[in-house]
Formats: C-alpha cells, sequence, structure tokens
C-alpha cells in the first residue's frame, strides 16, 4: 500500500505530493507547525489524509509538550488545534479529527492522568484515526465494487485515492475494490486543473496498481460520454452537508450534470467522517479560495496575462439531486439523504 502518512517515534513522515509522479519525496515534520504548514501548503491533501495529518500532528506537538501541568498542557493543546484549524477550511475531516483528539484529551484529564499519559494517549488516539481510516475505505471500496457494472468504463474526478486517505482511498476503493472482483476495463481519471491531482496522483496509482487508466482534461468528459461512453462515475468529498449536497475538487459539479444528461450512474464515495450534519445544506459549506498564481501560471511558465482576473475556488458544491448514492462504510445512503444519512448515524457515538 502507499505510503502516504506514517507516524514515527521521531516525527510524522509523509510523501511530498507536490512533487509526485515526477519524484517520490518523502518529508519529516518534527514539530507541530511544520505539519500544518504541510497541510496549508498540499505536501498532504485530500480530505481524510489531512484529518489523520492534523491528528498526528496535534499528538507530535504535545510530544513536544515541556508543561509540567494539565492546565498549561490544555491551553497548549488548544493553540495547537486551533493552528491545524487554521489550515485549509472546506474538509470537515480536519474538523472531525481535531473533535476527537480533543475528547480523547478530555476522556485522559476526567481521569486524572499525568501528562506523559496524556501524551500516550494522544498518540494512541491519532494512530486509531489513521487505522480506522485504511479500514473505512476498505470496507466502502467493498459496498461500492457491488453496483460498479461489469466491464465498467468508469470516470473520476480530482484523487480520492490512497494519497487522499490513510490508504486505499475512497472513490480509487470503489475503483480497487472492482478491478480485484475483474469488473474494470478502463478508468479515466480528469486531469483535474488546476493543481492536476487526476493527471499527477490518480494515474500514479492506478498505473502502479496495473489498472488500465486515461487521462483526460475536464473539457473532453462530455464528449468521451457522448462519443465513448462511459458507464459510472465515482468520486470522493470534501464535506457532505445533512441534505446530501457535496462539496468536493472544483470541477465535480460539471460531472455531475453531464452524467444526468447522459444518464450515468454518479456516485460519491466517503467515510462518516467526511458527512457533516451540522451542516445543513452545501451553501454552508466553506469554499476555499486559492492563490490566483495556480491559475495564471503552470510552474514557472505564465498562461495569462498580466492584469486579468483571476476566480480559483478550490472546491464545487454538487446538489443531492444529482447524486445517485453515497458509498460508506457502512453501506450506501440514497435519497432523500436527510434521513439515510441520518440513519448512518444512529448508533453509533456522536460526531460533534
Ligand atoms: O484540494 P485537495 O487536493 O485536498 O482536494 C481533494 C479532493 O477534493 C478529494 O476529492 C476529496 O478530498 C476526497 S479525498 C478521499
Amino acid at each position: 500500500m502507499l505510503p502516504t502518512i506514517e507516524w514515527q517515534s521521531d516525527g510524522v513522515v509523509m510523501v511530498d505530493q507536490r512533487k509526485l509522479p515526477a519524484r517520490e519525496v518523502y518529508v519529516r515534520c518534527r514539530t507541530a507547525p511544520e505539519v500544518a504548514r504541510a497541510i496549508k501548503t498540499m505536501v498532504i491533501r485530500g480530505a481524510p489524509a489531512i484529518g489523520v495529518a492534523a491528528a498526528m500532528g496535534i499528538a507530535l506537538g504535545m510530544q513536544r509538550s515541556k508543561a509540567k501541568g494539565t492546565r498549561a498542557y490544555t491551553v497548549e493543546f488548544n493553540r495547537i488545534c486551533d493552528l491545524m484549524a487554521a489550515t485549509r477550511p472546506t474538509a470537515v475531516n480536519l474538523f472531525w479529527a481535531i473533535e476527537r483528539m480533543k475528547r480523547a484529551l478530555a476522556e485522559g484529564v476526567q481521569a486524572g492522568e499525568s501528562v506523559d499519559e496524556l501524551t500516550a494517549r494522544l498518540v494512541a488516539e491519532a494512530q486509531r484515526i489513521h487505522d480506522e481510516d485504511v479500514a473505512n475505505c476498505r470496507a466502502l471500496g467493498a459496498h461500492g465494487a457491488v453496483v460498479v457494472p461489469d466491464g465498467a468504463r468508469i470516470l473520476t474526478h480530482c484523487n480520492a485515492g490512497a494519497l487522499a486517505t490513510a490508504g486505499y482511498g475512497t472513490a480509487l476503493g470503489v475503483i480497487r475494490a472492482a478491478a480485484e472482483r475483474g469488473k474494470v476495463a478502463q478508468v479515466y481519471a480528469d486531469e483535474t486543473r488546476p493543481f492536476l491531482q487526476g493527471a499527477r496522483l490518480t494515474a500514479w496509482e492506478l498505473v502502479r496498481d496495473e489498472i488500465p487508466t486515461t487521462v483526460i482534461t475536464e473539457s473532453m468528459a462530455g464528449p468521451l460520454m457522448r462519443q465513448q461512453g462511459i458507464d459510472f462515475i465515482v468520486v470522493g468529498a470534501d464535506r457532505i452537508a445533512a441534505n446530501g449536497d457535496v462539496a468536493n475538487k472544483v470541477g465535480t459539479y460539471t460531472v455531475a450534470v453531464l452524467a444526468r444528461e447522459h444518464g450515468i450512474p454518479f456516485y460519491v464515495a466517503a467515510p462518516l467522517s467526511t458527512i457533516d450534519l451540522g451542516t445543513p445544506d452545501g451553501s454552508h459549506i466553506p469554499i476555499e479560495q486559492r492563490d490566483a498564481r495556480e491559475v495564471s501560471h503552470l510552474g514557472s511558465v505564465q498562461l495569462a496575462p498580466d492584469g486579468a482576473g483571476i476566480w480559483n475556488p478550490a472546491f464545487d458544491v454538487t446538489p443531492a439531486a444529482l447524486v445517485t448514492g453515497i458509498i460508506t462504510e457502512r453501506g450506501i445512503a440514497r435519497a432523500p439523504y436527510t434521513d439515510s444519512l441520518r440513519q448512518l448515524f444512529e448508533g453509533a457515538p456522536a460526531l460533534a
């Protein structure tokens, strides 16, 4: 499995996703601010992966803490949580992971643990978040594989793979599980302008797994559906609102509209940690705006003239009405999502 992020005794190690596919370089973060910077600068990206990174960053920060008593320890902990929360606004997994770390600390404090015991508890919780994410991806992959038709030509957008999670992936988890069952004829990876997660990362992962992969630019998705045929579409998500509206990488909405026009099933694959029942619908999801230079330039090459305005939202919202089903580790939710998403959580620990 791909080594997206790993806890080691002297730091958190992650593959630098900005350098793939040309170079496989590993970055070792030794402090919490280094982890926060890695999230902000996209060394690590993808909703579940940045949740895991934030949890490990908090554990790392507290491992370095010099605080002697619980009070000073908690002040420092909250400061590091705030640092992590300020990295990227859209993926709810980040905030979900921070909340889990806060709950873990509160339980330890309640039990009267020493600062060393609290740190051991936080390290264990961060590793648990990591391991659970891999297990969830495998479980949702198995659920999703059931609805992939035999001989499927599949389209995906952005990278919702092993690199975007602790391992195996969400959308790519479904594709991997379907491929393991011999159901996949071809995967089409949208290039995903401007950060190129599809061309650089999704294609890299699938080629490594020897799954037949073709890269297209976003503008080719429509003619591809019309002329060659696509049987199944699966994408990941950064935040799913209580009514089933889905925030994901910008361009997802366009794919969903095209899918509706061509009668192609459009599935979203995400763990429960991506579902935010506290957000009623997509209009309340904060959308990250990124640096204009990502659009105006490609590396050092200038694409747009000085003086041109640039709009660069990192994500868009696909209305629930365009979503065929939401594939999770507990099964596939279908419309009406307000009921089905809530049912997924029944009997589970409260999210927030
Ligand atoms: O800006 P990014 O690369 O973090 O955006 C990633 C996506 O939009 C993914 O599709 C999403 O996080 C799901 S990852 C399993």
